[in-house]
């Protein structure tokens, strides 16, 4: 299994091109099964996940075709072209949901266009338990019949299609409105989404969504009116920048000091988590390009932080940036409000020397002058990366194994911060 070696110690400075975000990618590529028109995707990030969807999709029946690379063009986004000109398939099979839980989210355009879904649960991930009731209540709203049959989710719409109804999710869910929003373009009447997710993925997906010819209003808001039409068309969509690649890039820049240039970044989508990069002390200034990010003399500050659904600060975001409060003057409070078991890499970090306790969903994290190199190893793409990270501004070498989760989310990622002065390697094997 490959490794990634680095040396901590240099500052990071010059510019990292910032890439499609994973996490619109997947359900925008998902989306491609409401229509029997191709839709084509730009942007798309070079990711596992990206593939492994891909394979997914295919059992359906959709032709992926993804264009070739410009010379000279090796960090820019691929284009892809997604045509379901028929579902020839509507089971989602467990080998392929079990290993990426969005995948679950097929159930929607399914049911919506297909009329009837057979989907994999899907299998226990290491962030917590990650139920599914959600999906299964605003399905059955719209109409759908729902069985639990030897691990498989049964769906079935009622004879004509599903059928608009306002659904008021008791909890925000960005997988759940993902599937609900897509699966109620196809439905017949107005579907009320309340308490819909509102995280820029969602809105990328929407205007999607209204490109291929849905009509959906409230796109931003907490309460999305999607009337339902009886059929969608193609479009050209481009995929947003990866927010949590810019906040994962941008917390790097102030863990090892120097200056670096989020190249495409919008600050809008991670506001709240820039603001708490200037409470810590970080230079954090939007530029035409994107934001540049530096490091004042001073060191960082200790900040405090609650985890929450967009526009609050990210869970995604949430193990880089207690790498960082690692190295802070003084002791920091970080609370998980997303889910349960995400602090995976706390005990990571520790060997690196951190001062972290956990008490139930609460991190506090007492700075320390000065990390050292270790070994280490991450159950997760996002605690892998605050691995990365912390390795970067260490003292002497740092081994970080199991990269796997990297490459489900991170693109390039050991090349991108090598380019910015970073001493960093992937070691094969
Ligand atoms: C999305 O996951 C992201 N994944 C996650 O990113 C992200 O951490 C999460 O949203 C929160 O922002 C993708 O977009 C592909 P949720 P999702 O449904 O949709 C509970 C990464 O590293 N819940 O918003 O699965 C759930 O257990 C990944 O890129 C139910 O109780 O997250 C959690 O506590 C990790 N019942 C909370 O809601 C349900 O039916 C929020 O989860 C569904 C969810």
């Amino acid at each position: 299994m490959d490794r990634i070696r680095l040396i901590g110690g240099n500052e990071l400075r010059g510019e990292i091109p910032i890439s499609g975000a994973k996490n619109a990618a997947l359900p925008l590529m998902i989306a491609s099964l409401l229509t029997s028109e191709p839709l084509i995707l730009e942007n798309v990030p070079r990711l596992a996940d990206v593939k492994q969807l891909e394979k997914i999709l295919e059992n359906h029946g959709v032709d992926i075709a993804v264009h070739g690379r410009k010379p000279g063009d090796d960090l820019s986004g691929q284009r892809m072209t997604l045509h379901a000109a028929e579902i020839v398939d509507t089971t989602a099979p467990y080998e392929l949901v079990s290993v990426m839980r969005a995948s679950f989210w097929v159930i929607g355009p399914l049911l919506a266009r297909a009329h009837e879904a057979r989907v994999s649960l899907p299998g226990g991930c290491a962030i917590g338990t990650r139920p599914v009731d959600l999906f299964l209540f605003g399905l059955k709203e719209l109409g759908a019949e729902i069985d639990i049959d030897e691990g498989y989710v049964v769906a079935r719409a009622p004879k004509g299609g599903l059928i608009g109804k306002t659904i008021n999710f008791p909890k925000v869910s960005v997988g759940a409105t993902h599937t609900i929003m897509m699966a109620a373009t196809l439905a017949r009447g107005t579907t009320v989404i309340e308490n819909a997710a509102m995280e820029p993925e969602i809105t990328n997906v929407a205007e999607c969504l209204v490109a291929m010819g849905a009509k959906i209003s409230g796109i931003g808001t907490r309460t999305l009116t999607i009337e339902g039409v009886p059929s969608l068309h193609g479009a050209i969509v481009e995929v947003i920048p990866d927010r949590i690649e810019t906040g994962t890039f941008a917390m790097a820049a102030a863990m090892t000091g120097g200056d670096i240039l989020l190249r495409n970044a919008r600050p809008q989508h991670l506001q709240a988590a820039l603001d708490v990069l200037v409470r810590a002390g970080v230079h954090v200034a939007p530029e035409a390009g994107g934001i540049r990010v530096a490091r004042n003399g001073n060191g960082i500050q200790p900040a405090n932080v609650d985890t929450e659904p967009f526009p609050g600060f990210p869970t995604d975001l949430q193990a880089q940036f207690m790498a960082l409060m690692t190295m802070s003057q003084g002791t920091s409070v970080i609370r998980e409000t997303i889910f349960e078991n995400r602090y995976m890499h706390v005990a990571e970090l520790a060997r690196f020397g951190a001062d972290i306790r956990v008490d139930g969903q609460v991190a506090t994290v007492h700075g320390v002058p000065q990390l050292k190199g270790a070994q280490v190893m991450a159950t997760d793409l996002r605690a892998s990366v605050s691995l990365v990270i912390a390795g970067l501004a260490a003292r002497g070498e740092t081994t970080v194994n199991r990269i796997y989760h990297l490459d489900r989310g991170f693109e390039r990622l050991e090349d991108k911060l090598s380019r910015c002065g970073a001493d960093i390697q992937r070691v094969a094997g």
